[in-house]
């Protein structure tokens, strides 16, 4: 019997992740479907007893429902604990288990796929919502000297806190913001607003710049202003959203799909569209 996955989140419609899935699903020669499901923005909890009720393997969480995930869930991964966001839910035993893959995914396409180099380097992340939370510890990790930048200076600094024991991560507001930076990962929910994260041009001279969203045609506004202001480079955050698709498909089905050309051919619109939608 196929098995079935889905995409909650809202709004879901623009959701790339079914085709995605359905793309690595033919690769590794997977029997599955991926759907999306839009749940009203307080109905996360009834959306997903639902889904795994009625016969579901597993589901990606994305906005605005990753921190409430990570409160519904049984248990959690090592990540997904720490991170306080979840944005896979796998089944164990008949029960289930929150992962977070947005780190390891941003991780993979950032030292990966761009070649940009992490260990040692002065990285900004700005935003300290449930999108920051999934990537911080795994930057920590990968060897980056952090500070967190928040419009709300406090939730930056409590985030730093509650890492401390894992990894020294500076915290301060958007307006303390000074130049000097090697990376700058947006991880603010600024651009689905339509607003570019206020921060002073010098900021981003000399940086590359790292944008958590997407956009599939031309550049996202962060991008573009990074690259008015002199950023070295700027790239969005599509590979990311693929990346963190394969290790949550490896958590799904043991084995983890290649990424290669995956990225090019969403671009091009010519990866396959998902059968059996809901
Ligand atoms: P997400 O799960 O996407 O992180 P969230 O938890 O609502 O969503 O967090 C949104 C993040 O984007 C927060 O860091 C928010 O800053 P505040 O904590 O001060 O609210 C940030 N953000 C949203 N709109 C912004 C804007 N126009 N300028 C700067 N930061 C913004």
């Amino acid at each position: 019997m196929t098995d079935r996955y889905a995409v909650v989140g809202n709004p879901v419609s623009h959701s790339l992740s079914p085709r995605i899935h359905a793309r690595f699903a033919a690769a590794t020669r997977q029997d599955i479907s991926y759907g999306k499901l839009q749940a009203p923005t307080s109905g996360f909890a009834a959306a997903a007893e639902r889904f795994f009720a009625d016969g579901g393997c597993g589901l990606n969480v994305t906005l605005p429902f990753k921190t409430e995930a990570w409160r519904w869930v049984a248990s959690h991964d090592e990540a997904a604990g720490i991170a306080g966001a979840v944005n896979t839910v796998v089944l164990q035993g008949g029960a289930t288990q929150g992962c977070n893959t947005d780190g390891s995914g941003l991780v993979a396409d950032l030292a990966g796929n761009l070649g940009w180099p992490l260990g040692d380097a002065r990285v900004l992340l700005l935003g300290a919502g449930g999108a920051a939370q999934g990537v911080v510890l795994p930057l920590a990790k990968a060897g980056a000297a952090l500070t967190i930048a928040n419009r709300t200076r406090q939730k930056a600094e409590h985030l730093a806190e509650r890492l401390d024991a894992f990894a020294t991560i500076h915290a301060c507001g958007l307006d303390e913001v000074g130049g000097g930076w090697d990376l700058i990962v947006n991880a603010t929910s600024a651009s689905v607003g339509g607003n570019v994260v206020p921060l002073v041009p010098q900021a981003v001279a000399g940086a590359r710049c790292y944008d958590m969203f997407y956009a599939l045609e031309g550049a996202t506004a962060f991008c573009r202003w990074a690259r008015t202001h002199g950023a070295l480079a700027a790239a969005d955050g599509l590979g990311m959203l693929v990346e963190q698709a394969a290790d949550a498909f490896a958590l799904w089905r043991g084995v983890r799909p290649s990424t290669v050309g995956v990225v090019d051919a969403l671009r091009r619109g010519d990866c396959r569209a998902a059968a059996n939608q809901p």
